[in-house]
């Protein structure tokens, strides 16, 4: 088996890292990329996932400049990239009313921005070589709406219209883009939230318990498979049932 080039972004956090490792597990070269702030949670995602063919490449992807130069790096110290898996994301939860123009922009240019800058960066490569896997990470949130996240589910939603377009861009190309929306899994994320609120939407979820990164892992990994060249331009929840819709 050709072993492709996979690149995911926010791969140190709570769902990225466990993505990393189902990617390294089914036989990919992973490159992790996060803000290299904090030597220490970097040390402790490359230690945990200690054996599998796991990198890290700081870069910070709200910037346009920073996602060229991290996927040229990539490129020189590595290979091309085969695999590009948006998980960089952020939550800055208030009432629109409350809401400031920062907790707009940030959520904004994390959670959108960033998929349109590693996009522009990795898709040229990926038509000419004929192959090419992309995987935006969003959220039950974006089909739902959230009360205190009009940032959030507005970034999350325009991910939706913005993967299937560009899927239809590069179909012809063999490159596939799809959406994979979670619903609340157990991550920092959600651990932030005010308990009383967070035990009042679990409580709601038909499958009865908040999702483990894994849950979403596997089917972005499933996704990123050379034979799942016939899904492009999807959107698969998974959210223990949270939003059923057809
Ligand atoms: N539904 C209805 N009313 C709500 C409410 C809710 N979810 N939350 C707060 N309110 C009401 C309060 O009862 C209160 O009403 P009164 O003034 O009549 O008493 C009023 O709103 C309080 O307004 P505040 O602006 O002061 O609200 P707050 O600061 O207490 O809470 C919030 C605001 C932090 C955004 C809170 O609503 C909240 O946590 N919402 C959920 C956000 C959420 O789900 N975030 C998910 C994070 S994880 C993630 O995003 C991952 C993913 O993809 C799923």
């Amino acid at each position: 088996m050709t072993q492709r080039l996979a690149v995911v972004s926010g791969g140190i956090g709570g769902i990225g890292t466990q993505i990393c490792r189902r990617l390294a597990e089914a036989g990919h070269r992973v490159v992790a990329t996060d803000l290299g702030g904090d030597p220490e949670r970097v040390d402790a995602f490359l230690d945990g996932l200690a054996g599998l063919p796991v990198a890290f490449e700081p870069g910070d992807v709200g910037d346009a400049d920073d996602c060229e130069r991290l996927i040229a790096d990539i490129g020189t110290r590595h290979r091309p990239v085969d695999v590009l898996v948006n998980a960089a994301g952020i939550t800055r939860d208030a009432r629109l009313v409350k809401m400031e123009r920062a907790q707009w922009d940030d959520v904004l240019r994390i959670n959108l921005d960033a998929v349109f800058h590693l996009c522009r960066a990795v898709v040229p490569g990926m038509s000419e070589r004929g192959f090419g896997r992309i995987v935006n990470i969003s959220s039950v949130n974006a089909q739902t709406g959230q009360f205190g996240q009009t940032n959030y589910a507005a970034a999350k939603a325009g991910m939706h219209g913005f993967t299937m377009s560009l899927a239809r861009e590069v179909a012809r190309h063999g490159v596939t883009v799809n959406c994979v929306a979670p619903g609340y899994v157990d991550t920092d994320m959600t651990r932030a939230m005010r308990s009383d609120i967070r035990d009042q939407i679990v409580a709601a979820i038909p499958v009865g318990r908040v999702g483990s990164p894994d849950d979403i892992a596997r089917v972005v990994s499933f996704l990123c498979e050379q034979d799942a060249g016939y899904i492009t331009g999807a959107l698969l929840p998974v959210n223990g049932g949270m939003f059923m819709s057809f």
